[in-house]
Formats: C-alpha cells, sequence, structure tokens
C-alpha cells in the first residue's frame, strides 16, 4: 500500500507525538484510520464508485466508513468494569446428575473473617420466576422465600434465577451483607429418549441449530469502523456478509418484527393492536415454528425498559421460548444498583447488563448443543443503541464472547447470524454525509458451518451470489423458515402458509435472488430504499417551493389530528439539504416521468428542528404527493420541546406550545 508523502510525514509526526507525549493508543488509532483512509482512497483510484449491490435496478453504494466527518470526533472508548472482588458465589452444572450445584469462595471472605473474631459466613438465596398469573407477566416477576444454602449445595429442579446474597454474621449474630449476585440457571428438561433420539438422527440427516446475535443500531459501516477486530472474525470463511441488506422500518420493532412474524408494522393492524396484551403472542413468531419442529428455543434482551416487544407495548403473555431472561433482567434492574454508560443501563450489580445476556446464550449453548436442535436469540442494546462510540468499548468484550462459543463448538453445528436492526438514527452518523446510508444499512452476517456448506453446496452458493443482491428483513425471515423446510428446492416450493404475510415476492436468501430486484419486490418503502443513487440540488430554484409544500402538509396534520391546541404551527425557516433520487433504467418508474422522489432536510421556526422527508415531487404540476407526517424523520433531538405530549410519533414532529421559553437542545 501506498501513502502519498503528505500522509507519510503526517505519520511521522505522529510517531513523534507518541514519544513525546507517550499516548500511543490514541495515535495508532489516528494512524489506523490514516491507513484506512488510504486503503479505501486506493481502492477507489479511478474514480471507481464501488457498490454492495450493482444492477440495472438497484445501485447501492459501499459506503466509506472513514469519512473525515464522520471520523473527526471519533474516539475509541474504554470498557469500564463494573466490580473488582470475585464471586462468593458460583454456580456449576452437574453432567452426572443434570443439575447445578452452588458454590460458596469462603476464603475470600477470610480477610473479614479474620476482623471479626468468631464469625461465620452466612450465604441465602430467593428464586426468581416469572408470574404468569398477573394480566402482563412481562412487567413484573415473581421472588419466592428466603432459603439459606450451604457449600456444594444442590439447586432444586425448575429454579430459573436466583438472586444470592452472602452475610458475615459475627458472634452477637449481627450480620453484614458482603456480596449480592444474580445467577440463571439453564436446566436439561429434555427426556433421556429425545435427546438419544436426536443424537442419532444427527448421524444420519443433521438438522442445523440456529444462534442469532444483535447488536442494536450497528450498521455494517460502524462495524467496520468501530469493531474492527469483529469485521475480521466474521470475514472468515464460512461467513456471508449481506451486502445489500436494507432496512425495512424506522426502528428495531418494525426491523425485528418482520425478521421474526414475516409480518409489516402497518400489516399487523389487519391482525390486532399490538399495544393489546395477547396480539404480540398471537403473530407467526419464528421461535414458534421452531419450537415446533422440536427445537429447544431462547430469547434474551437487556436494558429491559427499551426492549424491542416491552417498550410501549405489553410483551409477551405466554412466554416467548423455552428460556426467556426477561424476569431476572427485571429483578435485578430493581434490586441492584444501575449505574448508566451510553444512555442505558451499563452496570447492573456487579456485571455488565450485556453480559447477563451473553452469560445466559453461553449457558444454552453449553447445555443443549449437540443434545437438542437449538434456536437462539440474544439482544443487546447497552452499549450501541445511542452512542456509535460504544461499540468501540464493547469490541474486545464481543471478540472474548465470539471465541467463547467458538470453543464451545457452536459454529460446529450452527448457523449463526450477527445482525442489526438499522444503523445510527440521530446526532454524529447521522448528520455526516452518509447519514442516510449508515442509518438504512445494518449489518446481516450469516455463518454456514463446513458440514452445511458441504451437504447443501447449491444453497451455499446461492447464499453466496445473493451477498450482492438487494435484500430485506422479509427474506430473512424466509431463511430461517428455509431451514426448517431443506427440502424446499425453489421459490415455487413454497406454498402461501409458508410466506411472509407482509411480503409475498420475499424469499429465501438460499435461493438466488432476482439480479434487476427492486425494493417494492423486497417489501422496503421508498423512505428506506438504498438503491437509487442521488445528486444533490440544494441550490435548485424550485427546491424552497418542495419544502413549503412539505411544511403546509405539516401544519395540515396539525389541525387534522387535533393538535393545533398543543402544537405550534411551522414555518419553513432553510433548506438543510435537498437531493434527487436518480431514476434507473430497470428500476423503480413514477407513472408521470416530471415526478422525482427529493429527500429534503429542512429547519422550521421556532425552535429550528431539523426534519428529513422523503418526497414526491412533480416539477410539472408543481404539486407534492400527499406525506405521511408520521413517517417524516426528526434529525435534532425533540427533548426539550415535546413533553407536552405522549404519543412517540407526534413527539417527532410536536413543538409544544409551552416549551418556547425553554432553550432547544442540540
Ligand atoms: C477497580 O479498581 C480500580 C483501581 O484499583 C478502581 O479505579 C476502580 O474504581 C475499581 N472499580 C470498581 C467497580 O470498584
Ligand atoms: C418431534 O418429536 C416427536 C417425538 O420425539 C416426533 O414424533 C415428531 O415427529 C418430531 N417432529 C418433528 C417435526 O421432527
Ligand atoms: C436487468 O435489466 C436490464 C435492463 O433492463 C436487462 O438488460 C437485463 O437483461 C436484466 N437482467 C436480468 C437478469 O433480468
Amino acid at each position: 500500500m501506498q501513502l502519498s508523502t503528505e500522509t507519510f510525514e503526517s505519520k511521522m509526526k505522529m510517531f513523534q507525538l507518541v514519544i513525546i507525549m507517550n499516548r500511543m493508543f490514541e495515535v495508532l488509532q489516528a494512524l489506523f484510520v490514516v491507513i484506512c483512509l488510504g486503503f479505501w482512497n486506493k481502492n477507489n483510484a479511478e474514480g471507481n464508485q464501488k457498490y454492495y449491490v450493482n444492477s440495472p435496478a438497484c445501485q447501492m453504494p459501499a459506503v466509506n466508513p472513514f469519512t473525515w466527518d464522520t471520523m473527526r470526533g471519533f474516539h475509541r472508548k474504554k470498557m469500564r468494569h463494573c466490580h473488582n472482588d470475585s464471586d462468593m458465589v458460583t454456580s456449576e452444572f452437574d453432567f452426572e446428575t443434570h443439575q447445578y450445584r452452588l458454590h460458596i469462595h469462603e476464603h475470600l471472605a477470610k480477610p473479614i473473617l479474620k476482623t471479626k473474631g468468631k464469625a461465620t459466613i452466612k450465604c441465602e438465596y430467593r428464586e426468581i420466576s416469572r408470574d404468569n398469573f398477573v394480566k402482563k407477566p412481562d412487567n413484573t416477576y415473581k421472588e419466592l422465600r428466603v432459603r439459606t444454602f450451604k457449600n456444594h449445595q444442590i439447586v432444586p429442579k425448575n429454579t430459573n434465577f436466583m438472586i444470592t446474597k452472602c452475610y458475615v454474621k459475627d458472634a452477637k449474630n449481627h450480620q453484614q451483607l458482603l456480596q449480592k449476585d444474580a445467577i440463571s440457571f439453564i436446566e436439561d428438561r429434555l427426556p433421556k429418549k429425545k435427546v438419544k433420539d436426536f443424537v442419532k438422527q444427527q448421524s444420519v440427516d443433521p438438522k442445523p441449530s440456529v444462534f442469532i446475535m444483535g447488536l442494536d443500531s450497528t450498521s455494517r459501516i460502524n462495524l467496520r469502523r468501530a469493531m474492527p477486530s469483529v469485521f475480521k472474525f466474521v470475514s472468515k470463511p464460512g461467513w456471508f456478509e449481506m451486502q445489500g441488506y436494507n432496512k425495512v422500518g424506522d426502528n428495531t420493532f418494525p426491523n425485528l418484527l418482520a425478521l421474526l412474524t414475516g409480518d409489516s408494522e402497518e400489516g399487523v393492524k389487519h391482525f390486532c393492536d399490538v399495544k393489546k396484551p395477547g396480539c404480540l403472542d398471537s403473530l407467526n413468531f419464528i421461535w414458534k415454528r421452531f419450537k415446533h419442529a422440536n427445537y429447544t428455543t431462547a430469547f434474551a434482551e437487556d436494558c429491559q425498559a427499551i426492549s424491542t416487544f416491552n417498550y410501549l407495548k405489553p410483551g409477551f403473555i405466554k412466554q416467548p421460548t423455552d428460556y426467556y431472561l426477561r424476569p431476572l433482567l427485571l429483578a435485578i434492574e430493581k434490586q441492584f444498583k444501575v449505574t448508566n454508560d451510553y444512555g442505558y443501563p451499563y452496570c447492573v450489580g456487579r456485571h455488565l447488563s450485556f453480559s447477563y445476556v451473553w452469560d445466559f446464550g453461553q449457558q444454552f449453548i453449553d447445555r443443549f448443543l449437540g443434545r437438542s436442535p437449538m434456536f437462539g436469540m440474544i439482544w443487546s442494546n447497552s452499549f450501541t443503541h445511542d452512542h456509535f462510540e460504544g461499540a468501540t468499548a464493547l469490541e474486545s468484550l464481543f471478540l472474548k464472547y465470539l471465541k467463547s462459543f467458538e470453543e464451545s463448538n457452536l459454529f460446529g453445528k450452527s448457523i449463526v447470524i450477527l445482525m442489526s436492526d438499522h444503523g445510527h438514527r440521530y446526532n454524529t452518523l447521522r448528520l455526516a454525509s452518509t447519514g442516510y446510508y449508515e442509518e438504512r444499512m445494518p449489518m446481516m452476517f450469516i455463518y454456514l458451518p463446513l458440514w452445511f456448506r458441504r451437504k447443501y453446496p447449491h444453497l451455499a452458493k446461492n447464499l453466496k451470489t445473493n451477498q450482492n443482491r438487494l435484500s430485506s428483513n422479509y427474506d430473512m425471515y424466509m431463511t430461517l423458515l428455509h431451514l426448517l423446510h431443506l427440502d424446499k428446492k425453489s421459490v415455487a416450493d413454497f406454498p402461501d402458509n409458508l410466506k411472509a404475510r407482509q411480503c409475498k415476492s420475499c424469499q429465501s436468501l438460499f435461493l438466488e435472488l432476482p439480479f434487476n430486484r427492486t425494493c417494492q419486490m423486497a417489501g422496503i418503502q421508498e423512505k428506506w430504499c438504498c438503491c437509487q443513487p442521488t445528486e444533490t440540488v440544494t441550490n435548485a430554484h424550485y427546491v424552497e417551493d418542495i419544502a413549503k409544500a412539505i411544511v403546509q402538509q405539516m401544519n395540515d396534520h396539525l389541525i387534522s389530528h387535533d393538535l393545533s391546541d398543543l402544537c405550534h404551527d411551522f414555518t419553513l425557516e432553510s433548506v438543510e439539504k435537498a437531493d434527487r433520487k436518480t431514476i434507473l433504467s430497470s428500476g423503480f418508474k413514477p407513472a408521470d416521468k416530471d415526478e422525482h422522489v427529493y429527500i429534503i432536510s429542512f429547519k422550521t421556526v421556532p425552535k429550528n428542528p431539523l426534519f428529513e422527508a422523503t418526497v414526491r415531487w412533480n416539477s410539472r404540476t408543481q404539486k407534492l404527493k400527499y406525506i405521511n407526517v408520521e413517517d417524516l424523520s426528526r434529525l435534532s433531538s425533540y427533548k426539550n420541546d415535546a413533553n407536552c405530549i405522549n404519543q412517540k410519533n407526534a413527539k417527532k414532529y410536536c413543538i409544544c406550545k409551552d416549551s418556547l421559553d425553554k432553550p432547544s437542545e442540540d
């Protein structure tokens, strides 16, 4: 690789800096950026734009993760640890008896015991479990009575979680709390015969297990930027990156809903109201299908308040999977000290919020891999939901989990997926020149074990081809479904009841996708579609007319939704940027040749909120197609503007009249 003289000089300067200031870490990081930039520029040398997808119907650009406007303020963060002391109580699964034992590490308390004269250690626990007898079991937990326990004691069967406490008890019976902690247990409740049958069947016609790992708000671009070692791990043979994967909805819920049920947020309204208890339970969650096929299932997600199916929703009435961590997470976030980093619970008691979930994933793997087909999904919000640099702090721990899963032979037996729901939706990354793509291109990596690649070479070949075809969450639903129906050889083999309900033209990624695939065919709405390259037209004379027409529709919306008492009306302040989507030869074509799609970001008075709208404007008739104001993107924070209103969507565009004397947050 050649570095230009200029970058070479800056490199030398940096080395001097190291000597002078001994800030090696930061410098190496800057150097890494310079090298990455150099590498990227070299690859793009002859002005060759690189594409993730490049067909006459879809040109999705490969976005440079190292542009100056994203790297300028980029700093790697250090992991903050939650505790320094050792675990007083640990659990161990006894493979002979198939039961857990608790160990008390009394020697750790020796220093304290010495100072107390005739003192002893006393440990006790309270079992935590799901309370199935309340209206919304996902919002609460049950806590059983206190039980003391001895070293090496066996944990009673059917115990899922416990909170332990160890005390020093002196001669006068005074108690001092030494340590409290939480433990989850993944018991093996499989009948011996079932395990035997499975092992026998595996040697004849193996079934792949499925393990999904999710990091919220992580684009494939930020993975390359913030977690290079993880990116390297998922670039090894056997991994397939779906580079044409495009999100289908704004936030976590619609994206995971599509992937896990094949439904869209809009479409699901025909069946039930997701805000009503029981609705989510009635949907075709993919884990139900895996359960039906005798898989053992698990699901866990950190940060209970913003969990995908619980945020502003009642969650599940019936426990969704065989193993489900939520009751423990509710208990610890309530009973333990919680400190926030990166905007969300970070340390909960002695551990990272993140670790409870990933340790649970590890336990699940250890218990069932090779004993039962398994479907597991673990999802984490804690580091990455709000701060794109959170991923840098997580990187080495994340890699450690991947390696530990590898040691457990997860990759020998399972299809493993590393994915996200969407990229960053506000602040630095979103406001950068590549922000439009950053938001819309979540990471999606799929690992196929060697035996699977050998047994189904055509499926692996199709997946490889599809890496650079346009794909969506609905296709992923179909892909997971395909794993339960590996006898199906073509798209036509899937009957209607085995299709994503809201995208019948979506299909398994193990079957070749059409080369000229459009966003419509993949169930991706115009607003999210990354297929058409854009041309910046901010200074065109007609842009202000479009922006004014948008603002007019926003004001009409306030009136028609009876919000004009609470929310101030809008006046256009300025257009920040206007992009026009190119019409591709085989892509989406409007009926009228004078109609184009524009992406316009603009500010309004009062309080200067920054909005972004994707709209259709006809240059001949000077008319704007109806826009759904609820679909506007709000690129600046509404924290201090929208306290008068509780609806999540309306908060985006309501400038509360009673907020006018408070400053806006930028
Ligand atoms: C762990 O120890 C270090 C250095 O002794 C200290 O700075 C840090 O605050 C401790 N962390 C916790 C969680 O106690
Ligand atoms: C599930 O297991 C039962 C009992 O072992 C068996 O009868 C049934 O065929 C299995 N179902 C599938 C889809 O493999
Ligand atoms: C894709 O579209 C182009 C242009 O319309 C056409 O020439 C080509 O044959 C199409 N390719 C496929 C595989 O359908």
